[in-house]
């Protein structure tokens, strides 16, 4: 570990209180000067660290993405994590890594994407220090249908670490979206690499963005009125940090018992779409107007078209009428 991120760590276990430059330096066994140039080299990064003469250094606030602060708040050791400043997508960067032969767990988290993925080759709006994307390199040894449940568990565990961070609640708009007072706080996106032999994973990258905070100067236009932020207003300290940690450490238990009851629960309990009237399409082609009967065990969504036949979605989007 760097001198800097070693200080960093050290102000971030009791964030909020003063370490002399004396205490810092004998706790890393490095001269003062060091711990010196350490702290000048977080304050570029954006870290607010206040010094004064008598007391020494202490963090005040902020809502840095760091792996320190990260860490600071993980308790899952399934993980590998890497935070960078800009990417063009983080998806692709840990395939990279993937076809390397990277293990299961490593994680990239990114202050901003250049290039943000969506599905359905659309892309994703990600600006620099108001969201948190991040993908997560995945193994499972199991079948392709896997991949469903790796994204329907990652829907339940962001739905809960948001929920845990903003105190407010959210739910699951079918497939895979999060969505508070109608508006989409975040978007999941899984690619699945097949061995067409066995039938079975390569390896999966799972992609989450979520929008933490407006971002300046709001959503562009395209996305006001359909993308919404967990804070509405200025964000707390390590925000971002707090929540990427909640979601990994949820999304370890549920990728521990992938596929479990306990999972389709959270995942039903929280559905925006069931019971509701909504607007079917497939390949971006409204396909018709029906309504949602039940969510099945496969995560597929019955639906009654308005001729009377049912039949059960395993792909596509639904959009809900209001
Ligand atoms: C969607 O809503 O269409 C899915 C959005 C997925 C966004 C995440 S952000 C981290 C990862 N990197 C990407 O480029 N996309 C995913």
């Amino acid at each position: 570990m760097s001198v800097k991120d070693a200080v960093l760590s050290q102000l971030l276990k009791d964030r909020g209180a003063y370490r002399s430059g004396e205490e810092l330096a004998e706790a890393l066994s490095v001269s003062r000067s060091a711990v010196w140039k350490a702290v000048r080299q977080l304050r570029a990064e954006g870290h607010p660290i206040e010094a004064s003469t008598r007391l020494g250094y202490r963090l005040t606030g902020g809502d840095v993405l760091s792996r320190e602060g990260i860490l600071a708040a993980l308790t899952s050791t399934d993980y590998d994590i890497h935070v960078y400043q800009s990417v063009p997508s983080t998806n692709p960067l840990l395939k990279s890594w993937a076809e390397e032969g990277a293990a299961e767990g490593c994680v990239a988290v990114a202050e901003e994407q250049t290039a943000g993925r969506g599905r359905r080759g659309r892309s994703f709006y990600s600006p620099k220090g108001t969201g948190l994307y991040l993908s997560i390199l995945l193994r499972p040894k199991q079948h392709a249908e896997a991949a469903l449940q790796i994204t329907t568990a990652a829907a339940v565990a962001t739905a809960e670490a948001i929920e845990q961070v903003s105190g407010l609640p959210c739910e699951i708009k079918w497939v895979n979206d999060i969505y508070r007072d109608g508006k989409k706080l975040c978007g999941i996106l899984t690619e699945a690499s097949l061995d067409v032999e066995s039938g079975g994973l390569n390896y999966a990258i799972l992609g989450i963005g979520i929008n933490a905070l407006p971002p300046a100067g709001g959503f562009p236009p395209e996305l006001r009125g359909i993308a919404g932020s967990v804070f509405e207003g200025r964000g707390e300290a390590d925000l971002r940090c707090r929540l990427a940690a909640a979601l990994l450490d949820r999304f370890a238990g549920y990728y521990r018992e992938l596929g479990s009851e306990r999972c389709f629960e959270e995942y039903r309990r929280r559905s925006l779409v069931l019971g509701k009237r909504v607007t079917v399409f497939s390949g971006g082609e409204a396909q018709g107007e029906a309504q949602v009967l039940e969510l099945e065990r496969d995560y597929s969504l019955r639906v009654r078209w308005d001729d009377g036949l049912e039949s059960c979605l395993n792909s596509g989007e639904v959009s809900v009428h209001p």
